[in-house]
């Protein structure tokens, strides 16, 4: 066993007898969603129709396209895989995943990892079958399969949150939580690291208290869909919630829509910038066996990967505001700050990035992360134009 794994383990052991003791659970270890997690969720673009052949085809993407190198790794199925239970109440799989651990091996075999999706109550959001009454037994199904991420979706709970508790809002929030918390254990219990993904849109600052029952990540709001409407406002809604992600904790403002066809190139530059500074997990959510160079160079942007996975682990925020335009800045190791000029206007803007605003002085260096070149700021401003709906990104450091 090495060193690492022992670590891991003891840590296991750590958390699994504090929870044993009614304090606080402990995340599974310290290493898992160090940086926010990146790979593929199949919901945006196969929603209901995803099958095992699609799953292996994302797979195959995410090796000959260059994504996982570029730190892709979470291959998640989302919602429909589930079948009924035996008779001894074990899930199985349908016909569309034959199965579930040849998958996995499959996955594996990539150099990837497989994610999979539950909830709480007795049904999914697509009405299949869910973890209700079934926890442990789920997690243990999970971790014999090989699965490394679970997306748990609070859905019909809710149904369950309003009998047991009608009218009691205190009530169904701490059942809610204590949902969560029950699957974390069981999770903790089998032993296998598996990032644990929080789906229940935000409610009762879930921010506050997902660290609490385990979440490596939670989602803050509803469901994105592909339309720059839609992604701008939640994008640019996650004001203050900066101070609530760290390492292993994460915000999620929902998954990727880059390359799904609805918004225009500069609109897909806005949302891979815009999630890079919040730190939010990259879970491209488009067909990855048919991407055009654009979709695939604004997703393997490595300059703004690299602002998102900072090994600070700070989330960004909101530095200014000028009519339709806004800074957000994100802090970085070293000292380094990254800005997104974004321009939510339809028509063009000029956006002036003042650096002593951001703490530097003149004679910073500047550098265009799309653009891929260092720029000059010799004044101690930098002034560009930025597109419809578009955005500039930089790096600024000493
Ligand atoms: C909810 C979630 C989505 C997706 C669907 C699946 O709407 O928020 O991300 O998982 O359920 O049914």
């Amino acid at each position: 066993m090495s060193i690492s794994r022992s670590y891991v383990n003891a840590f296991i052991l750590l958390a699994l007898s504090s929870a044993a003791l009614g304090s606080p659970v402990l995340a599974q270890d310290s290493t898992l969603a160090a940086t926010p997690p990146m790979g593929w969720n199949s919901w945006n673009h196969f929603a209901g129709r995803v099958s095992d052949a699609d799953v292996r085809a994302a797979a195959d993407a995410l090796v000959s396209s260059g994504m996982r190198d570029a730190g892709y790794i979470y291959v998640n199925i989302d919602d429909t895989w589930e079948g009924t239970r035996d008779a001894q109440g074990v899930i199985q799989t349908n016909n569309k995943f034959p199965d579930m651990k040849a998958l996995a091996d499959y996955v594996h075999s990539k150099g990837l990892k497989l994610g999979i999706y539950s909830g709480p109550g007795p049904k999914t959001c697509a009405g299949f079958e869910a973890s209700y009454q079934h926890e442990d037994q789920d997690a243990k199904s999970y971790a014999a399969w090989g699965i490394d991420y679970l997306k748990y979706d609070l859905c019909s709970f809710r149904n369950i949150m309003r009998q047991q508790a009608p009218h009691d809002q205190e009530k169904q929030n701490a059942m809610m939580k204590e949902a969560y918390e029950k699957m974390h254990k069981a999770l903790l219990a089998t032993g296998r690291p598996i990032v644990y993904s929080l789906c229940q849109y935000g409610w009762d600052d879930v921010w506050k208290w997902g660290p609490n029952v385990g979440g490596n990540l939670w989602r803050t709001t509803d469901d994105i869909n592909d339309t720059y409407t839609r992604m701008a406002d939640i994008g640019f809604s996650q004001l203050g919630l900066a101070k609530y992600a760290a390492p292993g904790h994460w915000n999620d403002p929902d998954m990727l829509e880059v390359g799904n066809g609805g918004m225009t190139g500069d609109e897909y530059r806005t949302h891979m910038s815009l999630w890079a500074i919040l730190a939010a997990p990259l879970l491209a959510g488009n067909d990855l066996s048919k991407m055009t160079p654009e979709t695939l160079s604004i997703l393997t942007n490595k300059e703004v990967i690299a602002v998102d996975q900072d090994p600070l682990g700070k989330q960004g925020d909101r530095a200014s505001a000028v009519g339709m335009t806004e800074i957000w800045t994100k802090p970085l190791s070293g000292g380094a700050v990254a800005a997104g000029l974004f321009n939510r206007d339809d028509a063009e803007h000029s956006v002036t990035l003042h650096l002593r605003d951001i703490g530097f002085e003149a004679g910073a260096k500047v550098r265009d992360l799309w653009k891929h070149e260092d720029v000059s700021a010799t004044h101690g401003s930098y002034t560009v134009t930025v597109p419809p709906h578009g955005v500039v990104m930089l790096k600024v450091s000493r």
